[in-house]
């Protein structure tokens, strides 16, 4: 399925994403090095941050505790702020579009 990662200078990169991984997991393989993922995909470092900006928003599981707390931590939370490793890539989410949030 297709994945759109937009890199902070407003890049648009498209890239085929594997549905066995995490978005997470797809933006890090595809070497987009300004998500840094530093926890590895545990929940507790929050820069895998990302704005969902396009695609089936309902197609995303809804987000846990600990995300919305981690979330609170980040300088440029808005209403389409996720964490990329809590989303597992799938069909449905075909299309999706994520922006790389502002490092923190
Ligand atoms: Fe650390 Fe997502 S990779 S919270």
């Amino acid at each position: 399925a297709k994945l759109i990662v937009v890199t902070r200078d407003g890049t648009e990169h498209e890239i085929e994403g594997d549905t066995s991984l995490t978005v997470m997991e797809n933006i890090r393989d595809a070497g987009f090095d300004e998500l840094l993922a530093l926890c590895g995909g545990c929940c507790s470092c929050a820069t895998c941050h990302v704005h969902i900006e396009g695609g089936d928003k309902s197609a995303i599981p809804a987000m846990s505790e600990d995300e919305n707390d981690l979330l609170d931590s980040t300088t440029d939370r808005d209403g389409n702020s996720r964490l990329s490793c809590q989303i597992p890539f799938s069909d449905a989410l075909d299309g999706l579009r994520v922006r790389i949030a502002a490092e923190d």
